[in-house]
């Protein structure tokens, strides 16, 4: 039976070499190659660790994607039997153009207890720690979301700072934001990171609200398990192609508002390592031959969270 230390320093390897590889794609315009890169490099990693994996978040469909497509098992053991949840590289744009925040990701779980979400757009809301449960909800209005968040944290609305991707479909919410003077923090892609900071210690932004992507609503929802903190997500359909897919996979009430322990069911590792330069860890370095890689590891069962930099060679 392998160790959770051991275990766990798999995983990090899985995310740190996956970033390494995808980094001597940064700046190159390159987004497939960058992308193709972590994901090869991942897959790779996670054939080599003492389990029997289930992609359940992964690259897309068998059909759509050769590797780390949703289904595909690997692992060189047949227990424990886990769920995959994968993003090799949460923000190819910004790899490819060298923009900072890019990161590789994976959760890792029991068997059966990850949403098999399908790769669509998720709405999603997420808050801090140590805040009175259920203070958020889709439901609400965005406004009274806001009221509430600033209420229990003893701030004026104003003073909240809410952190969401720079997209024409959140035009109405940034106008809410505006109205009220609210702090708002763009992002321009990786909103796994974006969910994150609205959970870590010491982090100026409240809340996360937005639509995104589901598999990337799945992977940050890992990570708000592991900090305590609030998450809810929806699919969002474009069309009847999208619920049929869905429903294939599983999904059986289209309109449902998922929890956090609905979408991460039990316990759960998360790790990220920086591709390019971020707030939430840094970017590869290269330094005396070597590769620098900076990982955020947290576990929610042992309550580890941990920022530690690994040396590799290529
Ligand atoms: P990729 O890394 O696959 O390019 O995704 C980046 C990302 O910004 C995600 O973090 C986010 O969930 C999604 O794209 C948003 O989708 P869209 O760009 O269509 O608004």
């Amino acid at each position: 039976m392998i160790k959770l230390e051991d275990f766990i320093n798999d995983i990090i390897n899985v995310t740190a070499i996956a970033a390494l590889h995808s980094y001597k794609f940064v700046g190159k315009g390159d987004k497939n190659s960058a992308d193709k890169a972590a994901v090869d490099a991942m897959r790779s990693e996670l054939n080599k660790i003492h389990f029997y994996g289930d992609v359940v978040i992964g690259e897309g469909e068998m059909d759509e994607a050769p590797m780390l497509y949703i289904g595909e098992k690997l692992g060189k053991a047949k227990t424990p039997m886990v769920d995959i949840a994968v993003d090799p590289l949460d923000g190819t744009k910004l790899a490819a153009n060298n923009l900072p925040n890019a990161i590789s990701v994976i959760a890792i779980a029991k068997s059966n207890t990850l949403l098999k979400a399908p790769d669509m757009y998720m709405e999603k809301v997420a808050i801090g720690p140590n805040l009175p449960v259920n203070l958020i909800d889709l439901d609400h209005s965005f406004n009274e979301n806001l009221l509430r968040l600033a209420n229990a944290k003893n701030k004026l609305i104003s003073e909240l700072c809410v952190c969401i991707l720079d997209r024409p479909r959140h035009k109405k919410y940034i106008e809410i934001l505006e109205k009220n003077n609210c702090n708002i923090k763009f992002i321009t892609d990786g909103d796994v990171a974006g969910v994150i900071y609205a959970a870590l210690k010491d982090s100026k932004v409240d809340m996360y609200f937005g639509i995104g992507g589901a598999p990337e609503g799945v992977l940050a929802a890992a990570a708000i398990k592991c900090l305590n903190g609030q998450f809810q997500g929806r699919l969002i359909f474009k069309n009847e192609e999208e619920i049929s897919r869905a429903k294939k996979m599983g999904i059986t009430e289209i309109n449902k508002k998922y929890n956090l322990n609905e979408i991460v069911k039990d316990d759960v590792i998360f790790s990220c390592s920086g591709v390019t330069n971020g707030e939430l860890v840094k970017g590869v370095k290269f330094n005396k031959n070597k590769y620098q890689v900076e990982t955020l590891l947290m576990h929610n069962g042992s309550k580890k969270i941990t920022k530690l930099s690994k040396e590799y060679d290529l």
